[in-house]
């Protein structure tokens, strides 16, 4: 309801229209009472007619139509602002959190979060405001009128009014934890199935077909087991109310034909007690309809909010500092970190090193060793548990952090892609970016030629994270990027993967344009881009194990020596001339 307070006029609208039409039916079996009253005295030969009653009735009636077109409209539209606003929000704080939370949660899970919860407020604001305050309005307005007619005959009805309340109460209390089960079932479902259609390459060259069919299906199955106790309760909670129902309508009849027999109530009253107890019953059955939906969208709401009261993290210091002129000056001080639980768990330990603006250093060390652990730290991704990182002399905690980011231009080991067009992918390293500026990133990065070959050159989308190019292909829109932020720092995270000797010497020739003027590390796989650095750190389970020049290492004879004499790195164009590439055919 917090929600609502900026829109006080039009939620007052909605508030007297409902209790308009919350009057205008009580409204109805009252009068229809009073024509089978003046119907019989006319037949008698007395009275006025039912004529003056029937006007009433069709005036409130005109009434009664024009509210509730008023109510509808209006909640409607409040409805669908609201469902849109709160998809919206929630988005926001989801993409503000760390990636860790969205590994830790996978996407499925947040999509359910963040779609399910807003369809689920939808459905409650709309519900509520156009058909829930009208049935609430009518019940409360029932009691004081049917009092005030015959309080014996009102008892009956207040009773079946306690009977619906107390047991919807009790099953929603029953329920409860079987929702929970179902809410935890149904994001499984989600997240297994975000995971399996985003992985569909895999799951059909694997012939995982049926296997994911099946595991899908007891997915499902556990589900419905998991659903089946709850629909019985509700099952049974309808059968009682609709018995009560009944049984309050006999009980009804049977009084009701008994103090007409003794001359303590009209026909037509007993006919407006029937219609007001029809009128109750339905709207008892809609109340206790909307509480069992309630009940069953109160887990999605929950982990909606959940999800809105997650922190950003890392904070930012109230009063952190704006970075405007940045040299490129970078140290570490003892920093280590930790995924998980201390103890088991991998990351880095007391990492320590200096670059001086403009430096390059290159990170080796075998797969798993820390390396983009390492420079994760930099842009806060991750917050070192302890040490401290260094920008020209700024602790970086100290940043604020769009400053802080907005130093460091990265390409990651994965490309990193958004479905959408090229030029729009590269513009993400200087929104606003003209398109001489992005073919210019896109020429540097040696990426312009395949570019224009592509149907519709700049303006080709590229599919989910870039399906739709080959590996070396994204790792050039990366690098365009990363070209166009023209940061004061660079990261470059080599991919893994082997480009061919062509396009490699292309990165290269990138990479060195790039590094001119800037502070730059990178994780390297290949030895050209090693050669060149004016520091090596070799990475070993998380800590530094050797620091030096090429030269440097190979003399020490150390890990780096034995990684360049076994073939620990991909062998770069100038020194395969003499040695061409073998083609080891790998034998089963
Ligand atoms: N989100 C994570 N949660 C838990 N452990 C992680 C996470 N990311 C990485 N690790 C672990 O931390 C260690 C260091 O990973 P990191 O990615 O820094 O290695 P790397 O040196 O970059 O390796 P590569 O050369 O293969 O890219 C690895 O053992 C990895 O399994
Ligand atoms: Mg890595």
């Amino acid at each position: 309801m917090r929600l609502l307070a900026p829109e006080r006029v039009l939620t007052w609208t909605l508030v007297i229209a409902s209790g308009a039409v919350g009057a205008v039916h009580l409204a109805e079996p009252i009068l229809f009472g009073h024509v089978v009253d003046a119907l019989a005295l006319t037949r008698g030969g007395g009275g006025h007619g039912p004529l003056r009653y029937i006007a009433a009735w069709s005036v409130l009636g005109v009434f009664g139509i024009a509210a509730s077109v008023v109510l509808s409209v209006l909640a409607d539209r409040l409805a669908h602002r609201h469902q849109l606003n709160a998809m919206q929000n929630a988005f926001q704080r989801a993409i503000a959190l760390p990636a860790s939370y969205h590994t830790g949660r996978g996407s499925g899970a947040m999509m359910r979060s963040v779609v399910a919860g807003s369809e689920a407020m939808f459905w409650i604001w709309l519900t509520t405001l156009r058909d829930q305050l009208p049935a609430v309005f009518g019940i409360l307005l029932l009691v004081p009128a049917g009092l005030a007619m015959d309080p014996r005959m009102a008892a009956i009805l207040a009773l079946l009014a306690i009977v619906y309340t107390a047991s919807n109460v009790y099953v929603i209390r029953r329920t409860a934890a079987g929702q929970r089960d179902i809410e935890r079932y149904q994001s499984d479902v989600s997240t297994r199935m975000h995971d399996v259609i985003g992985n569909v390459s895999i799951v059909q060259s694997y012939t995982r077909l049926l296997a994911e069919q099946t595991a899908m299906r007891e997915l499902t199955a556990a589900l419905l087991r998991a659903r089946y106790p709850v629909l019985t309760f509700w099952g049974v909670l309808t059968v009682l109310q609709r018995s009560a129902a009944t049984l309050s309508m006999v009980a009804m009849f049977t009084l009701g034909a008994h103090l007409v027999k003794t001359q303590r109530l009209s026909v037509g009253e007993v006919v407006s007690f029937a219609n007001f107890a029809a009128l109750l019953i339905g709207k008892l059955d809609q109340v206790s309809g909307f509480l069992a939906r309630i009940s069953q969208l109160l887990a999605p709401v929950g982990s909606y909010f959940q999800l809105l009261d997650e922190r950003p993290n890392p904070v930012e210091l109230p009063n952190a500092l704006h970075l405007k002129q940045v040299m490129g000056a970078v140290r570490y001080e003892s920093v280590s970190f930790r995924y998980g639980e201390p103890g088991k768990s991998q990351g880095v330990s007391e990492i320590d090193f200096e670059a001086k603006p403009g430096q390059t250093i290159a990170f080796v060390g075998p797969t798993g060793s820390g390396k983009s652990t390492t420079l994760a730290l930099l842009q806060r991704m991750l917050t070192p548990s302890e040490g401290s990182i260094y920008i020209d002399d700024h602790e970086i905690r100290t940043l604020s952090l769009t400053s802080l980011r907005d130093a460091i231009a990265v390409v990651f080991q994965e490309a990193g892609l958004f479905n959408r067009s090229i030029a729009e992918n590269i513009e993400i390293g200087r929104p606003g970016a003209d398109q001489t500026a992005i073919e210019d990133a896109a020429r540097l990065a040696e990426a312009h030629e395949f570019i224009l070959e592509k149907p519709g050159g700049y303006d080709f989308i590229i599919g989910e994270r870039g399906a739709a190019l080959s590996g070396g292909e994204r790792q050039r829109l990366a690098l365009a990027r990363a070209i166009l932020k023209d940061a004061p720092i660079f990261i470059f995270d080599e991919a893994t993967s082997a480009l061919d000797v062509a396009t490699e010497a292309k990165i290269k020739r990138a990479l060195d344009q790039l590094r001119r003027g800037r502070t730059t590390f990178i994780i390297a796989h290949r030895l050209s881009t090693v050669a060149d650095a004016d520091l090596i750190l070799v990475l070993e389970h998380g800590q530094i194990v050797e620091r030096g020049s090429f030269s440097e290492l190979v003399a020490q004879q150390g890990l780096f020596a034995r990684m360049v004499r076994e073939g620990g790195f991909n062998v770069p164009e100038a020194d395969t001339e003499s040695a061409p590439v073998m083609h080891v055919a790998h034998s089963r």
